[in-house]
Order: C-alpha cells, then structure tokens, then sequence
C-alpha cells in the first residue's frame, strides 16, 4: 500500500509537524506500505524524491524546515488520478491513502482535506467539515454548548468591529479576570495570553489579532489539565486519561516544545469517576464535531470544585516522542504502529463508505411526482 505522508506546512507548527512525522513514518511497517514522503516547504510548495526522508530526518533534529530538494508534485482537484501529479511533467506517483501530519493552518483545518475529497484520495483523520470545526475555537465551542458539553464561558471579538472601551467593558461584564486570549485558528498556545488585569487586555487582544482578526476570550479556570486520545470512526475507543503539569504558569509554547519540563502522567491521579465522565466526555467530544479517525480532547478540571470542562478537540494531535497521544495508547497495551496500522485501515473504511453515497438524484418526471417531492424549495 502507498502511503502519502505529508508533512511541514505553511503553519507556525512547521517544525513540530516534522517531529511527528518522523514518529508515524518510523510506525509504517516497511513491510506493509511504501511511505512517499510529501514535504510541505514554509513556502507551501510539495516535493518528494529520495531525500526527502534524510532531510526529514535531520530537519526534525535540529528543528529547521526541510530544504529545496527532489521533485515539485501536487494533487490535481479531480477524481481520475489518485496520485501525486509532478509539476515538471513525468508519470504521475499513484497513491493509496495519504496521511497528513500537518498541524494547525492548511494542514488541520479541512482545507487539505477538501484536496484530497477533490482528488478522491482516501485520507487519515477527520474530513472537512470536523476539522474545520475542531481549528476554530469559537465554533467549536458553540458545536460543544449545543451538544450540551461543558464549556468554560467565552466571548469572540472581530478585529476592527468594536473599540477596545466596548471590548474591555464586555470582557469586564461577562467574563471577568484572570482571563484567557486567543487567536480563534491557531494551535500550540502561539498568540495565547492569560491577563490578569484590565490595563493589560488591549495588548493581549492585538497579539492575538495578529495571528487571527477573530480572537476568543474566555475565562480562566484555575485547572488541572487533562487528556484523553480517540480513536475510530463512528463508534470509537477512547484511551485512558493523562495529566499535563505545565511548568509555567500555563501550557504554553516553549513549554510544549522548547524546555521539556512540562510532565505528562499516565494515568492522571484522579478520583476514578473523573477519568470516567473524562472518557465518556471525549467520546461525545468526538461526535458532536462529527470527527473521525482520530483526535485528543483535552479539558480543564477546576481545582477546588473538580468540575470538567472540555477545552478543546484537536483533530491532528501531536505525535512527538513526547505527546500525549501516542503515550496515551501505549498505556492502553497499543504500541504505535497498531494505531497507524488503524488508522489507515479507518480511513479506507470512510472512504468506501462515503463513496457509496449517492452524489446526484434523478428527478421523477411527471408533473404529480415533481409537485410532491419538491417540498418547500420552489
Ligand atoms: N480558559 C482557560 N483556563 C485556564 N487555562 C487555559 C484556558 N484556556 C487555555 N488555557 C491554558 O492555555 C493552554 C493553551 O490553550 P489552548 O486553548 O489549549 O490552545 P492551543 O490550541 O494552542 O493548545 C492550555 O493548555 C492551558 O494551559
Ligand atoms: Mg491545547
């Protein structure tokens, strides 16, 4: 089987992107599938050849983007192909299923995927529309209070609409301090403030506005941090539950990735009926965004009262050494490679079953019948 695995991207999560793709690549059981690497430069141009793997290699250890190298190719927006098309003419690379290790912007937020639906190439992780849903935090927790999923309170602002007096008196109003503010698209807690006094929220909001015109402040939960991995389609397994202790005093991007003293517990140290309605919680999570294949959903557990918020689905989760996901199901007795050996098995199961959709319908032709099956759209 011809696996695609495409990684880097336009995104801030370049170089994280390149840390997980090493991981799922080193997952791929040679003897199973042949890995066509797909790298993804910062300028968004895709090459493959040989090298790309060395480079992989190299570039996810000293954090660099991956080099100009082999030859430029993409993916033509039509279902006749199912293959990678390069630029300078050539055979086109067939490919089975494609598998995008791209994080945050263009990569995990259906904007790649609606390629590959074009493209009628079966891919790993959520669709369009999860993950579009699962990359805007604004939506997405309008998607969770909907499906009566506990949410912290938030309010969304649109850069430009209203006077920073209007922003501070609706944040004083209806969410109060200490505070968190966020680019609505991004990931990696980049852009992310926690503002503890009013005098400094207008900063906060034009940081964050700088990464996205539309930005999120929600209140801030004195918290623990919780995660749980999902795996499947449409009935699916949930991991256990890990614990996250930051080391600063939030989870944020040097954290994550640059000093490596944050701790992830397996399981977290919680009360059994926390890891439970975790659980139960990351499954309705999965659902309401309508996500597939795989996701982590992380929470809030607020100190004092252990109430659980979810905070969000992230539908490409890292999968460094160090992240959560994979150790979540190591834990569970699922060594790496069976879950990408899942995952892409998932995402030939999607496929099929969304192929056998009807994509047009004949309209009956008597005047009678059209009159009854119009319903209220003339
Ligand atoms: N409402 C909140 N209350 C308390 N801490 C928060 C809140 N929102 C975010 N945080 C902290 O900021 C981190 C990053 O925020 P998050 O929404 O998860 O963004 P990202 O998508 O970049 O991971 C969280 O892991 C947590 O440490
Ligand atoms: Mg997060």
């Amino acid at each position: 089987m011809r696996v695609g695995v495409l990684y880097g991207g336009r995104s801030g999560e370049h170089e994280i992107s390149l840390r997980s793709a090493a991981t799922v690549i080193a997952a791929l059981d040679p003897a199973r599938y042949d890995v066509i690497p797909i790298a993804i430069g910062k300028d968004g141009r895709w090459r493959t050849g040989i090298e790309s793997l060395r480079l992989l290699d190299d570039a996810q250890r000293d954090l660099k983007a991956i080099p100009d190298h082999g030859i430029e190719v993409t993916t033509a927006p039509e279902p006749t192909r199912h293959a990678l098309v390069p630029l300078g003419g050539g055979a086109p690379l067939p490919l089975d299923v494609v598998f995008p290790v791209l994080h945050g912007t263009y990569g995990e937020d259906g904007t790649v995927q609606g390629l590959f639906e074009l493209a009628d190439v079966p891919y790993v992780g959520s669709g369009v529309l999860a993950s579009a849903v699962g990359m805007d935090k604004a939506i997405m927790k309008s998607v969770f209070r909907d499906a009566g999923i506990p949410v912290c309170r938030w309010l969304v602002i649109h850069q430009g609409a209203e006077t920073s007096e209007a922003i501070a008196a609706r944040v004083a109003a209806e969410i109060g301090y200490p505070c968190f503010v966020k680019p609505a698209n991004l990931g990696s807690s980049v852009g992310i403030s926690k503002v503890k006094v009013p005098g400094d929220l207008a900063t906060a909001v034009a940081d964050a506005a700088s990464y996205d015109p539309k930005v999120v402040v929600e209140t801030g939960i004195d918290a623990r941090e919780l995660e749980c991995a999902v795996l499947g389609n449409a009935d699916p397994e949930v991991s256990g539950v890990g614990e996250i202790i930051p080391s600063h005093e939030f989870y944020d991007y040097a954290d994550k990735y640059v000093d490596g003293a944050a701790t992830a517990l397996i399981p977290a140290p919680v009360p059994p009926e926390v890891t439970e309605e975790a659980r139960v919680l990351a499954a309705r999570t999965f659902r309401a965004v309508d996500a597939a294949g795989m996701a982590r959903v992380d929470f809030l557990l607020e100190r004092g009262t252990d109430r659980l918020y979810v905070n969000e689905i992230n539908t490409i989760p890292g999968f460094t050494p160090t992240s959560m996901f994979p150790k979540l199901w190591e834990a569970a007795g699922r060594s790496f490679g069976s879950v990408v050996d899942r995952l892409i098995e998932l995402a030939i199961e999607r496929h099929r079953a969304r192929a056998g959709r009807r994509l047009s319908f004949n309209p009956p032709t008597s005047s009678a019948s059209a009159r009854r099956s119009s319903g209220g759209s003339l």
